[in-house]
């Protein structure tokens, strides 16, 4: 119903309608009519309201469409397929009941809306309708599934270059999967696996980039931590963004496929956030702190403590000057 609104006043874009005639039309109650109309204005529609005047759509937000995402996208491979959905419990859910049933390297899954959004240690991510990219990308690459953490860090390499490019200057990455902006998160990356002992069937890699989030409609706990490109006051197009994010995956993944992770880790420790700063370290069965200083090969994070070196392979780790 919500939908048959939405064409009516799309078709009447600009111009003021009452409710009565729109109930009328589609054949619902006016309280139904004020009801869906005020879910799309927290979608992200502009519609004027007057007492007397009725309802006026005045500016409609941009959807990532599948074909919007194909209009000036240089990738080869990535993104050439898309499963789009307005609404979706996690979109890494759908990409691996797609790569179970066979889906092609590249494809990805887009939705608008996430409503079970899910981040690293089942924390939840919060997705509300196209105020970020919410997206997983399906790939089946031909290494052995031990290399797999490392696609994380290759995934924050090319996502941050993107963001700067973009004007998002001021994003770094903290180990493992996370792309900040002093302090606050602006993505999150939460990489799935589905593997032999030797070989990967198939990689999700979900990632969510913060776009529209405004300080006003984020939960109270949530405002000190997280951020996005409109908090930060750089205009961005979402169609604009996720194409260079895919460029730059592609661009470096093909770079893992043939001459391996190194350069990659080094670009990452170069882009990092963390390097040199003080961390505390939460891991399931110990805590300590220490100085972060360096990347293994396998791209843990070695942490320089009083005891001498520690490797973090999976902790949640806080940098303590970025600490709220
Ligand atoms: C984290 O913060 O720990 C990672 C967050 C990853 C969020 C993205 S949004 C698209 C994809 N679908 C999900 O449910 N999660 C990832």
């Amino acid at each position: 119903m919500r939908k048959d609104i939405l064409d009516y006043l799309l078709d009447h874009k600009g111009e003021f309608i009452s409710g009565q005639k729109i109930s009328e039309d589609i054949g619902i109650s006016r309280t139904a009519v004020w009801k869906h109309i005020r879910v799309l204005k927290e979608r992200g529609y502009t519609i004027e309201s007057y007492t007397k005047r009725g309802y006026c759509l005045l500016d409609a937000p941009e959807l990532l469409t599948p074909e919007v995402i194909a209009d000036g996208l240089k990738t080869k491979l990535l993104g050439r397929k898309v499963k789009y959905l307005e609404k979706v419990d996690s979109t890494n859910n759908v990409a691996k009941r797609l790569a179970e049933e066979g889906a092609e390297e590249g494809t990805i899954v887009l939705a608008e809306e996430q409503v079970g959004g899910r981040g690293r240690l089942e924390r939840s991510f919060i997705s509300p309708f196209a105020q970020g990219v919410w997206f997983s990308l399906i790939l089946r690459p031909t290494f052995l599934p031990m290399e797999v953490s490392k696609m994380t860090l290759l995934a924050a390499v090319a996502i941050t270059k993107a963001l700067h490019k973009l004007g998002l200057v001021e994003s770094g990455i903290k180990w493992p999967n996370d792309i900040l902006v002093r302090g606050r998160k602006v993505v999150g990356i939460l990489t799935e696996l589905n593997a032999s002992m030797e070989r990967i069937n198939y990689l999700v890699m979900g990632i969510g980039i913060n776009t529209g989030l405004s300080k006003k409609t984020l939960p109270k706990d949530l405002k000190k931590v997280v951020t996005s490109f409109a908090i930060e006051n750089i205009p961005v197009r979402r169609q604009v963004l996720l194409q260079e994010v895919l460029l730059q995956l592609e661009r470096y993944y093909e770079i893992a496929e043939t001459e391996g992770f190194k350069p990659i880790l080094e670009e990452w420790k170069v882009l990092s956030v963390m390097l040199g700063s003080e961390v505390n370290v939460v891991e399931p069965n110990r805590t300590f702190s220490g100085m972060a200083v360096d990347l293994d090969d396998s791209g843990n994070l070695i942490v320089e403590t009083e005891n001498g070196r520690e490797t973090v392979l999976a902790g949640d780790v806080h940098v303590r000057s970025l600490d709220k």
